[in-house]
């Protein structure tokens, strides 16, 4: 008898279909033709305009779960409108493309469960970053040799850098916090240093990160990367410091947090005026989810 319903209420909704189209392709993005398969195969049916349904998706409720998820990946990624964004966002969006496969969070492994053949094996990741590698600026610098040593002593030598247009003053003190993480960005290549205040580094250590406290701060510092003639890569020349710091009223109109970065040596403020903070926030949405932080502390969890 319930299985009966059941089938009945199965047939009905059916009926209900928010259509999904695939729209014209605008301009694709250009890679070599093994890159491009691997794109295909793995991440075109969400994050694309050639969108192909496998029948158990045709059928809801899944249709509707798989169509809403196409498009908000079509939102966040598109290859079909890759002419859409300017070269270093599309860099960019590839690096974080690389990052989320290596996290395991692409293709979504509930969505690999159902359609094997978007599994990436570590051929298919091995070319990726072959190719990341090819475009990014490190190989160039590579190609050039010695580049001037890093210098130690860069911002001490500055009285006081002025306030960010959205009046933050500029905090000193990060040279002295806790490193809580680093990350190579070889699509611009730069390398980055992520510090943590008391706060923050309390809230780790308690698990308490989701939202993080209000008087958290991080600061994250990115150098160039230089290679000597050897090719290894060590810190160049600092480019810039930038601040996240949680106070859940004070920049409730930035999601809770208070955006600031200073350039150069010079610590010149970024952003003419206060709005520059609407990039810093629209970059960090899809991370939402973890209170617009990238950065994914370790958790000691008791055995
Ligand atoms: C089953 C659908 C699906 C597949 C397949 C898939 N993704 Fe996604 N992807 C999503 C959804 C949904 C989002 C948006 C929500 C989120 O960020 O988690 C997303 C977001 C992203 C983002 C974040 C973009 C941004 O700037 O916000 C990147 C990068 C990404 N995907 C890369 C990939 C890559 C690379 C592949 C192929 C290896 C892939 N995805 C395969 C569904 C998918
Ligand atoms: C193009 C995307 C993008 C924009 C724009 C952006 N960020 Fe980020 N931000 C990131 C990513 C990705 C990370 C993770 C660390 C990394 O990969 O370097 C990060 C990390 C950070 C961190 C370390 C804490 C964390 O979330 O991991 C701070 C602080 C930070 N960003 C501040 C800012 C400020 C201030 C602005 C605006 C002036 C800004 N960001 C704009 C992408 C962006």
């Amino acid at each position: 008898m319930a299985a009966g319903f059941l089938a009945v209420f199965l047939v009905i909704i059916q009926i209900y279909r928010p259509p999904l189209e695939n729209p014209p392709v605008t301009g694709e993005i250009e890679v070599s033709p093994d890159i491009g398969q691997v794109l295909r195969n793995s991440c075109y049916n969400c994050h694309s305009n050639e969108t192909k349904l496998k029948w158990f998706d045709e059928l809801a409720p899944a249709y509707w779960l798989v169509t809403s998820h196409i498009r908000q990946a079509r939102a966040a990624l598109n290859f079909s409108e890759w002419d859409k964004l300017t070269p270093p966002q599309q860099k960019a969006k590839l690096f974080w493309g690389l990052n989320r496969i290596l996290a395991n969070e692409m293709p979504p492994p509930e969505y690999s469960l159902l359609h094997p053949e978007a599994h990436l094996s570590t051929d298919d990741i091995d070319a990726i970053k072959r190719y990341l590698v090819k475009i990014s600026p490190r190989n160039l610098s590579v190609k050039n040799g010695t580049s001037p040593a890093p210098s130690q002593k860069k911002d001490s030598s500055i009285s006081q850098p002025l306030p960010t247009a959205n009046g933050i003053d500029f905090i000193p003190d990060y040279q002295r916090w806790k490193a809580i993480s680093t990350t190579d960005r070889f699509d611009n290549g730069t390398m980055r240093v992520i510090y943590g205040n008391s706060v923050a580094v309390e809230a780790i250590a308690n698990d308490n990160t989701n939202p993080w406290p209000d008087g958290t701060v991080f600061a994250k510092v990115a150098w160039t990367q230089a290679a000597d003639s050897t090719g290894l890569i060590r810190t160049g020349e600092f480019k810039q410091v930038e601040f996240m710091i949680k106070d859940q009223k004070k920049y409730a109109d930035t999601e809770g947090w208070g955006w600031a970065r200073w350039l150069g040596k010079q610590l010149v403020p970024y952003g003419n005026d206060a709005l520059f903070t609407q990039e810093c926030v629209a970059c960090h949405t899809p991370r939402k989810e973890s209170n617009f932080v990238f950065t994914q502390p370790l958790v000691y969890k008791k055995p």
